[in-house]
């Protein structure tokens, strides 16, 4: 990523509040799966962000790894994760995903929330531990004007066909997968 787009990210997240406690949650499109999502184990959230779903993740027992290119937003995050009580259990860091998914040992959920990148499709798959659930939402052309940063009709449910699907859609520019391994 070139140091305009990270200071763009760091700006965005500059002008915000730190997140309130309350609203730490699942990603909004999974809401309704809350209970498929682990308690014990490691999770890995790529574009973190200021850490709500990292958090929630901890806050229902996970050991959770943030990364995001926005050192603004994982300062939010560790922030969150104090606040929240669960910062033994978080980690953030400033990571660029254009340079591939972080080295690590397998993680039983990867969540990676309104950030789609095609070229790490192999690295989520091969980082999921057996039975490991997958949480993606991506922009989406559908019900959108096409634009590089998002799916096209049926991506993420093909590059992810070898897991088993729990959930998924697309509509109103978005497109979401919940799947295990
Ligand atoms: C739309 S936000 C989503 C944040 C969070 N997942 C959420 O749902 O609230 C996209 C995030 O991707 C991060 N990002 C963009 N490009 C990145 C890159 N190359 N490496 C890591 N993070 C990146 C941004 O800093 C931003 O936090």
């Amino acid at each position: 990523m070139t140091g305009e787009d990270r200071r763009r990210w760091d700006e965005r997240y500059a002008d915000m509040e730190p997140p309130p406690i309350d609203a730490v949650g699942p990603p909004s499109l999974f809401a309704a799966h809350a209970d498929a999502f682990p308690t014990t184990g490691r999770a890995l959230d790529l574009a973190c962000g200021q850490g709500l779903g990292a958090v929630w993740l901890a806050r229902r027992g996970m050991d959770v790894w943030g990364v995001d290119i926005s050192a603004v937003a994982v300062a939010h995050a560790r922030d969150l994760a104090q606040r929240s009580g669960v910062a033994d259990r978080c980690r953030f860091d400033v990571v660029d995903l254009d340079d591939g998914v972080p080295e690590g040992p397998p993680v039983d959920v990867v969540v990676c929330d309104k950030f789609r990148d095609r070229r790490l499709d192999h690295a989520i798959l091969d980082r999921l531990a057996p039975g490991g659930l997958l949480a993606i939402v991506a922009l989406s052309e559908v019900g959108a004007a096409p634009g590089p940063f998002r799916a096209g009709p049926g991506e993420l449910t093909a590059a992810f066909g070898a897991l088993g699907r729990i959930s998924s859609g697309e509509g109103e520019g978005y497109a979401w997968l919940l799947a295990r391994g």
